[in-house]
């Protein structure tokens, strides 16, 4: 019965999230699309007019998601792989591939967040959600709904942003334990990181560490396509709303002085309403 259940999640998992795949692409594409009668492609990739910023991007968050961005190419490539090999000779290989890039995404993930908590530029509140956050929430929907062309700006990040940073780093956390569990050799005191980690309480609850692992199977290839979704997304979203930031994040080209501004929010304080600032975002 269970593993009936299996199979056929395992194949309608495949079609929905391909489904999906092609359906952010065509979702991006119309949205960039809306974007020329509307004026803001015009504003931005012919006149120029990207936002304003009081502060750019810092070095070590640069370097770590640069490191983190080539790990998770290596994982979604090889992962899929390890799922269908679709070519030759690459099985070894692709494990490989698989487990040096998860040993260094992790450790890159523990050094973002001490960098986060820790260290001298600390920047977590830089993510926090704050409720002047919230109140904006309807805003920012409405900025990218095309509704209003009225961006808020409360902060460095806006609400959605901040949630999507924050569900990247959740997400994290589950694809690390989910893909633990896949291990089934006894590296630890004889026990495997699949027992340790569920065998002994999703096991009797399942009917078996098999099928506990198979589930954790299931969650590791679904949140594989959760972060090429949200990467499509994110990655439209960084291109075209704010080009010249992460040309500079990128350390491709660094972001052009005169457009410099200040006003008194900016990298670890708390973040005061700046007044204009509203008005800066909007044009
Ligand atoms: C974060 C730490 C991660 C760990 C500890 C981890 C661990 C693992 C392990 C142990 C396997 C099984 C490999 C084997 O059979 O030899 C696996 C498979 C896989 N991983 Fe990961 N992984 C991680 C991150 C990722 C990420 C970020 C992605 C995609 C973006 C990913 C996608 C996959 C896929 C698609 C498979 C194949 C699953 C299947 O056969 O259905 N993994 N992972
Ligand atoms: C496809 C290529 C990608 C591009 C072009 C890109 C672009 C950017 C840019 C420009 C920023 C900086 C925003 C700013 O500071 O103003 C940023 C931040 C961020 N990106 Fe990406 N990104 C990519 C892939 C990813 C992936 C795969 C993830 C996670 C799975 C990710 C997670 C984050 C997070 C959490 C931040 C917050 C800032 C920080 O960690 O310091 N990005 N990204």
């Amino acid at each position: 019965m269970s593993a009936i259940l299996l199979a056929q999640v395992n194949v309608w998992m495949d079609a929905v999230f391909i489904l999906l795949f092609i359906g952010v692409w065509l979702f991006v594409l119309f949205h960039f699309s809306i974007s020329i009668p509307k004026g803001r492609f015009r504003k931005k990739w012919i006149e120029g007019k990207w936002p304003e910023h009081d502060h750019l991007p810092v070095f070590l968050p640069k370097l770590m998601h640069w490191i983190h961005l080539l790990c998770m190419l290596a994982l979604a490539f090889s992962g899929l792989y390890i799922r269908f090999p679709f070519f030759d000779g690459g099985r070894t290989p692709m494990r490989w591939v698989h487990y040096i890039a998860m040993t260094i995404v992790g450790l890159n993930y523990l050094w973002r967040l001490w960098y986060a908590f820790l260290a001298k530029d600390r920047d977590y509140k830089k993510f926090a959600i704050t409720k002047r956050d919230l109140q904006s929430a309807l805003g920012v929907l409405a900025y990218y709904g095309y509704f209003s062309d009225n961006k808020p700006h409360v902060a460095e990040y806006n609400v959605m942003q901040k949630m999507s940073y924050l569900l990247f780093a959740v997400l994290m956390l589950a694809q690390g334990f989910t893909g633990l569990s896949l291990l089934t050799q006894p590296i630890l005191f004889g026990l495997s990181p699949r027992e340790v980690l569920i065998g002994w309480w999703l096991g009797p609850l399942v009917g078996g560490v098999a099928v506990a692992g198979a589930w954790m199977r299931v969650m590791h290839y679904a949140i594989n396509w959760l972060f090429i979704i949200m990467t499509v997304v994110h990655f439209y979203l960084a291109v075209n709303e704010d080009f010249l930031i992460g040309m500079d994040f990128f350390g491709f080209k660094k972001y052009p002085k005169d457009k410099l501004v200040t006003h008194g929010h900016g990298h670890g304080e708390e973040h005061a309403a700046p007044a204009g600032a509203a008005a800066l975002e909007a044009e």
